[in-house]
């Protein structure tokens, strides 16, 4: 469902379940969520399992450059505002994404990006973009480089928990993103994503023709 203003303390409280080891300055708090819906509220989104919200993820529109696809998640989140949000902005960047560990592998991700689908349809954007976190590089940072943890990832012979995710969810990994965001879980690296509005996600329904805008 679209996140209301009564989930913000509890999405706060989420950010340290899901991004244990984030740079704090890097999570969201339950003023930005706030703030993220008097920005863009049709663009949040949270999961609910009885009365927890064990999933969610918060979009903005953004114009998007792929000739200068350099970017890092501060220039993105400013602060944790999400005021570098673009109305017209062609394409729905996904500022973050994540379930709380209790609740993975039940399709909540698959779920929360089948939303952001229909929202892609509904408003008539080009597609998804994001930066994921290349979330196992860290832990192999000493036995490969960044370049060719991607490259085995792209060939499909090692798996990582963000990328391997969002690849089998129809997203491209396009481009390595060095110091993107402050976390030794991804040794800072991260892979600039992409999701085409006309790639089917699993449970998205296109809306009819009268409700597109
Ligand atoms: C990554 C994350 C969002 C996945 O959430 P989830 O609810 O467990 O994912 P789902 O159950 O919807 O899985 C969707 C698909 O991805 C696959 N998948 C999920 N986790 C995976 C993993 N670790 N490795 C490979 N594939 C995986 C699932 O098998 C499923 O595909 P299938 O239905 O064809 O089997 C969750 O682990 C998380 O919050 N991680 C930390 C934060 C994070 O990395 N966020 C991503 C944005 S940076």
């Amino acid at each position: 469902m679209n996140t209301q203003a009564r989930h913000a303390d509890a999405l706060e409280r989420l950010q340290f379940e899901v991004f244990p080891t984030l740079d704090d300055a890097q999570r969201f708090k339950a003023d930005h969520y706030r703030k993220h819906l008097s920005l863009f509220a049709e663009g949040q989104f949270v999961a609910i399992a009885g009365d927890e919200v064990v999933g969610a993820t918060s979009t903005i529109r953004r114009h998007f450059d792929f000739t200068h696809a350099d970017h890092d998640f501060d220039a993105i989140i400013q602060g944790g505002w999400l005021t570098s949000h673009e109305p017209d902005g062609d394409w729905l960047y996904g500022a973050d994404l994540g379930v709380h560990p209790a609740h993975r592998g039940r399709g909540i991700a698959r779920a929360l990006y089948a939303a952001r689908q229909q929202l892609v349809w509904t408003l008539g954007l080009r597609g998804q973009i994001a930066v994921g976190m290349m979330s196992g590089y860290g832990a192999h940072r000493d036995e490969m480089s960044a370049e060719e943890y991607l490259e085995r990832l792209r060939a499909g012979t090692i798996n990582d928990p963000t990328l391997s995710m969002q690849r089998r969810l129809g997203f491209t990994l396009r481009q390595l993103l060095p110091g993107h965001v402050h976390d030794p879980v991804c040794d800072d690296y991260g892979v600039l994503i992409v999701l085409d509005a006309a790639t089917p996600v699993e449970g998205a329904v296109r809306p009819p023709t009268g409700e597109r805008r």
